[in-house]
C-alpha cells in the first residue's frame, strides 16, 4: 500500500515527505478552503505541492460542465508533470475524464461511493478511484465494507487498456479517519490510502512502543551510572 497526504497544507506535506514514506497528495476546495487559499495563488499553490512531493498531487476541478472540467483539466495538468485532475464521479464528470484520458491526463474520479460508479469510472479512463470511507460511516453506513465491493469488483476485470498510457487503474481509499481505517483498507488490497496528517500521526503511534522506549531509556540512564 501507498501512502498520500490528504492536504493542502505545505508544512505538513514537507514533514510528512521527510518521513519517507510520502508517495503522493490529495486536495480538495475544502482543503484549500482550510489552509486560507486564494483562487487567485491556487496554481501557484498546487506548484509549491509538486515542488515538494515526488509522486501524484490531485488538483480538483470545480466546473460542473465536461467542457469547463477538460478546460480547467488542461490548465491543471500543464502546472506540473505530477498533477492528477482531480473530478467527481457524475455524468459530466465521467466525460470530461474519458476525454482528458485520451489526451494522456491522468484523471483521479472522487466522491465515489459505489461499485458501478467506480466501474464506470474506470471505463471512463480514470488512472484513480477515490472511495470515500469515512462519509459512508457519517451516514450509519459501511464505509469500508462498500471499499471492499470497491476493490473486489475493480479487480475482477482488467481496466488497463482505458487508463492513461495503459497504467492499471488505481483505488485510493479516501475520507480515511482512523489507523484502523488504514489496517482494514491495506488487508482488503486498496492500493493507495490518503490520510490526513492527524491520521498519519496516530499511524506511527503505539502505546507498547512508548512504553518499550521509556523502559529502554531508564534502564539506559542505569547504565551510564552504574
Ligand atoms: C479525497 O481525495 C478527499 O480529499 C478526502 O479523502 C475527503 O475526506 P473527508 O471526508 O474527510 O473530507
Amino acid at each position: 500500500m501507498k501512502f498520500f497526504l490528504d492536504t493542502a497544507d505545505l508544512n505538513e506535506i514537507e514533514e510528512a515527505a521527510s518521513w519517507g514514506a510520502l508517495a503522493g497528495v490529495t486536495t480538495n476546495p475544502s482543503l484549500y478552503a482550510r489552509v486560507g487559499g486564494k483562487l487567485s495563488d491556487f496554481h501557484n499553490h498546487i506548484k509549491r505541492i509538486c515542488d515538494i512531493v515526488d509522486g501524484p498531487v490531485s488538483a480538483e476541478s470545480v466546473a460542473m460542465s465536461r467542457d469547463e472540467i477538460v478546460r480547467d483539466g488542461r490548465e491543471l495538468a500543464a502546472i506540473a508533470p505530477n498533477v492528477v485532475v482531480k473530478v467527481p464521479t457524475m455524468v459530466e464528470g465521467l466525460a470530461a475524464t474519458h476525454t482528458l484520458a485520451a489526451e494522456g491526463i491522468p484523471v483521479n474520479m472522487t466522491l465515489c461511493f459505489t461499485v458501478p460508479q467506480a466501474i464506470l469510472a474506470a471505463r471512463a479512463g480514470a488512472r484513480y478511484i477515490s472511495p470515500f470511507v469515512g462519509r459512508f460511516d457519517d451516514i450509519s453506513e459501511d464505509g469500508l465494507g462498500q471499499l471492499e465491493n470497491v476493490v473486489a469488483a475493480i479487480n475482477n476485470y482488467d481496466f488497463t487498456p482505458n487508463t492513461v498510457n495503459g497504467e492499471q487503474v488505481e483505488i485510493i481509499a479516501a475520507s480515511i479517519r482512523s489507523a484502523n481505517h488504514v489496517t482494514q483498507a491495506a488487508l482488503m488490497g486498496a492500493d493507495i490510502a490518503t490520510v490526513p496528517f492527524g491520521v498519519l500521526k496516530k499511524m506511527v503511534a503505539h502505546p507498547l512502543t512508548d512504553r518499550g522506549l521509556d523502559a529502554f531509556m531508564k534502564d539506559w540512564e542505569k547504565v551510564q551510572n552504574a
